[in-house]
Parts: C-alpha cells; sequence; structure tokens
C-alpha cells in the first residue's frame, strides 16, 4: 500500500529536495504544506496546500516530515518570538494533529544549534525536540527527530548559511564575504544524502519510539577551505556575527547502522556542482 506522507515546509531548500526525492523513489502519496513565507512553489507531483504549521487543523497522513521552520540565527536574536511561535507554537500544533489523526510516525528536523546554546533558534529546536519526546512518552506516537548540520546543495539560494551566500556572490561574479579569520569550522552535509536518510527514517523500525539521530559526515570543516575552493576574490569581515563558531562534532555512526545511510559526500567536490 502507498505511504501517505505530508511534507511540511516541502517548498523550501531541504523540502524541495525531500519531496523531489520521494517521488523519485515512487513508493509514496505526497502532500506539501508550506506557508509560501520563504519557499515558492514548484511543478511536482505532490499535492500542493497553502497553509501555516501553527494553523492547520487537518493533516491526513500516515508519516509526517517537518521541514518548516523559522530558521534564521539572526533572524531569532532580533525577534524571538516570531521565532518561539513557529518553531514551539507550528510543532506543538503538528504534534497534537498527528496524535488526532493517528500519524504513524512523526519526523522532525532539528538542528546542530541545539547543542551549542548561542541562540534562540538553537533554544527553540531544542524545545522542539522535547516536545516530539513528550508526545511520544505521553501519547505514544513515534517520533523522530533527525538532527542536522549544516546543509548545502540545490535549491539553497535563498539561505544565508555560507556555502549558499558564496554560491551566489560568485555566481553574481562579487567577491564573497569571509567572517573572522576563517577558522571557525562547519560539519557540511550534502542535501542528497540528507533526503536519503530522511527517507530511511519513514519506515525504517527503530529500537524506541522517541529517537535523536544526527545526521553529519563527522568531519569538521575550517570555512577558509570551503572558502578557497569557490573563489580567490575575498573580502574579510573580522567580527564574527552573533550566535557563530566553531561546530561540535557528533558522530554519526548511530544513524549510519540504524537507517543503514552513507553521509560522506565531499564538500569541496559537491560544491563546485552548484557553480
Ligand atoms: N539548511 C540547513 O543547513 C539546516 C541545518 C540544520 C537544521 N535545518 C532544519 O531543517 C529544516 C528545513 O530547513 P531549510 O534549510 O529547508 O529551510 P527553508 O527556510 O529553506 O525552508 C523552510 C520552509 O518552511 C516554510 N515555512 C516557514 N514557516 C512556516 C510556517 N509557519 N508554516 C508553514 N510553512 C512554513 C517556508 O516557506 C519554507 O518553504 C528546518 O527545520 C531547519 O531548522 C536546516
Amino acid at each position: 500500500m502507498t505511504t501517505k506522507v505530508v511534507v511540511l515546509g516541502g517548498c523550501g531548500f531541504i523540502g524541495r529536495n525531500l519531496v523531489t526525492h520521494l517521488l523519485d523513489v515512487g513508493k509514496y502519496s505526497i502532500t506539501i504544506v508550506d506557508n509560501l513565507s520563504v519557499g515558492a512553489p514548484f511543478v511536482s507531483d505532490a499535492k500542493m496546500i497553502v497553509g501555516d504549521i501553527r494553523t492547520i487543523t487537518q493533516l491526513d497522513a500516515d508519516v509526517v516530515i517537518n521541514c518548516a521552520a523559522q530558521c534564521g540565527v539572526q533572524q531569532s536574536m532580533q525577534d524571538p518570538k516570531k521565532d518561539m511561535e513557529t518553531n514551539v507554537g507550528g510543532i506543538v500544533n503538528l504534534l497534537q494533529l498527528s496524535v488526532k489523526h493517528t500519524v504513524k510516525r512523526f519526523i522532525q528536523l532539528s538542528s546542530f544549534a541545539v547543542l551549542t546554546n548561542r541562540s534562540f533558534y538553537g533554544l527553540s529546536k531544542q524545545v522542539g525536540e522535547l516536545y516530539c519526546q513528550m508526545f511520544s512518552k505521553i501519547f505514544g506516537i513515534e517520533t523522530v527527530v533527525l538532527r542536522l548540520s549544516n546543509v548545502y546543495g540545490p535549491y539553497s539560494e535563498h539561505k544565508s548559511s555560507v556555502i549558499a551566500k558564496w554560491v551566489r556572490q560568485r555566481k553574481q561574479g562579487q567577491p564573497i564575504s569571509v567572517w573572522g579569520d576563517g577558522t571557525q569550522t562547519r560539519d557540511f552535509v550534502f542535501v542528497g544524502d540528507v533526503v536519503e536518510t530522511i527517507e530511511k527514517a519513514i519506515a525504517t523500525p527503530l529500537p524506541k519510539k522517541h529517537m535523536v539521530l544526527p545526521v553529519c559526515t563527522g568531519v569538521d570543516t575550517m570555512v577558509q577551505t570551503v572558502a578557497d575552493s569557490i573563489s580567490n576574490k575575498q573580502v574579510v569581515t573580522n567580527e564574527l556575527p552573533v550566535g557563530d563558531g566553531n561546530c561540535v562534532v557528533v558522530d554519526p555512526l548511530v544513524t549510519r547502522e540504524l537507517l543503514g545511510v552513507g553521509l560522506h559526500s565531499l564538500v569541496c567536490e559537491k560544491v563546485m556542482e552548484l557553480i
């Protein structure tokens, strides 16, 4: 039988890559729900509903995948209330609806930002994780939190993350802007590896009803190394923005073992495919 999957935020960077991948796999009937605050609709065989995760009232799904979020670290520092309303209020609404409509599994995309405690974004994503845990404990719904490191790849033109910004600047013929001394690190993970992991999380049996799994490479790369591979025309700004710094290195072994995925694309090689 076809599995009914609802992808919230399916018009965004990861959501669009995910929907495209799931349609290619061909085993799923897909509905996208997105409020189009960031993402834009695209032509596909998925059903498209314009809706907001804070206010929707229906979820007809076997599996729910929540890619919708307020994703900006800097925006969260400027407007913590708005960040909380989407990243906490929105997820609580989705979890409540998932219980009401007997959704089998709820997959939440979280972030490595929960590990560094540097921003309101990290805080709201952490609270979202805790709501998944509590809903699973109280109502028995399966919740899988996929904690992503720094994702890059196609359809990320609108993002403010470093690789997306540098690829955009290089395509526009501008020098790329490097913050700080370039020694700050990221665990860059390719979106193709991320969406394969999400697909495996749809149906793979897991040892517990609530799981938190890292989605990363386990390799920290200095941003300067990636900057040099994109362009030698660079402008350096001395100060790091609030909320920035080195990444935390996490071993993705548990995710590899439980979901049987690779997560190993080489960052500089894949980045050149985007230019
Ligand atoms: N891109 C990364 O490097 C990265 C890293 C770690 C975690 N994540 C997480 O992955 C998820 C997807 O990130 P992304 O990079 O694709 O972001 P994105 O901003 O490209 O996509 C988010 C999508 O959600 C939609 N959206 C926002 N608020 C909404 C709301 N209230 N109701 C309905 N739709 C709404 C937007 O229109 C957009 O299409 C987020 O939860 C993010 O926190 C992303």
